[in-house]
């Protein structure tokens, strides 16, 4: 019995050994351990043994058993350690390979300008504040100092989504909604979309974008408005940038201004981008009217303040010497990548 085990055991490791796929240990598994395996078959024999033999014989069987089990498990080990190197060896990467060039957008150039500009007025001390693109009238308008006769309305004409309610042609509504709610000292700016009913040529879109501005607080004056400004300019466009401020109307402030800075291009002498102007008209501003104060409740007598709206299309095709508005809009991939 000893021997005839030895030899069982003695083929099974060398047919284990020849073995190089999973499916092959198996199979040595089942010729020998399996249902009608050949040890299983001895293990069965047992009980024609006499109850003298048995714990003999049952130990060597279990020996030899536990021997078989070790060396398929060890083989086992072995085939697989062979499949991962195999594995690695045809999976493998070359890190060293150029890769798929990854294409990555970037900000739009409206958006990189509009940060820049926030940039500015954050480190001033402003705050940002925003205000819905469907406004009503009375935000818009009215108490703006322009009632619904006034001729200012002219040239805001925009999209009427009922009587009392427009796309805001403008983002100074959102001066009398922040002094509604907030007592001063107060030191906004407020970046939006503006609608107009304007027909789409080079200068003229009926989207558009505008920064507005607002500093209420005891004793502000148009001195301080004008350096603030300037400042602004001198910011955006460079330290050598020099400024005008020319009288205009606004029906919501008093006095009020526009203010061109010197054209970048010719120096003040006349060129195209200026139209031969020697200037270009970046903001309108002025100091906030009292009645626009009174409506939302500030005293006129205590304080005063000043406000201010940029074009930012304006102030983008400045910059980047952009001479049609509607490249904003159009989302070509080879105007927004150079930017
Ligand atoms: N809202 C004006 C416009 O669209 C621009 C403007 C002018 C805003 C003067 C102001 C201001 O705040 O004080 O033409």
């Amino acid at each position: 019995m000893k021997e005839q085990l030895a030899a069982i055991l003695a083929t099974a490791q060398k047919e284990l050994r020849e073995t190089q796929t999973a499916r092959d240990l198996d199979a040595v598994r089942v010729k020998y351990l399996g249902k009608k395996g050949e040890l299983t078959a001895i293990l069965k024999g047992m009980k024609d043994l006499s109850p003298e033999e048995r714990p003999a014989v049952g130990q060597m069987v279990n020996e030899t058993r536990a021997q078989l089990e070790a060396a398929l498990e060890a083989q086992g080990e072995h085939l697989a350690q062979l499949a991962l190197d195999e594995k690695l060896k045809t999976e493998a990467l070359d890190v060293t390979m150029p890769g798929e060039p990854v294409l990555l957008g970037h900000k739009h150039p409206l958006t990189l300008v509009l940060d820049e500009i926030k940039d500015i007025f954050i480190g001033l001390g402003f705050q940002i504040a925003e205000g819905p693109e469907v406004e009503l009238d009375y935000y818009n308008f009215e108490a703006l100092n322009i009632p619904k006769d006034h001729p200012a309305r002219d040239t805001q004409d925009t999209f009427y989504v009922s009587d009392n309610v427009v796309l805001r042609t403008q983002t100074s509504g959102i001066q009398i909604r922040v002094m509604e709610k907030t007592k001063p000292p107060i030191r906004m700016i407020a970046p939006g979309r503006v609608f107009r009913s304007d027909a789409v040529d080079a200068t003229h879109s009926p989207l558009f974008h505008q920064i507005e501005g607002l500093v209420v607080d005891k004793g502000i004056a148009m001195s301080d408005l004008k350096g603030i400004l300037e400042l602004f300019a001198k910011r955006l466009y460079g330290d050598d940038t020099v400024v005008r401020f020319r009288p205009h109307h606004f029906p919501f402030t008093e006095p009020s201004a526009e203010m061109d800075i010197q054209c970048y291009q010719c120096h003040g002498a006349g060129c195209r981008l200026c139209k031969g102007e020697g200037w270009i008209e970046i903001l309108g501003c002025g100091m906030v009217h009292p009645k626009v104060l009174e409506v939302c409740g500030i005293d006129p007598e205590v304080y005063s303040g000043y406000a201010f709206g940029i074009g930012l299309e304006r102030t983008v095709m400045g910059r980047f010497k952009i001479d049609d508005i509607r490249l904003f809009y159009e989302n070509d991939v080879r105007f927004l990548h150079q930017f």
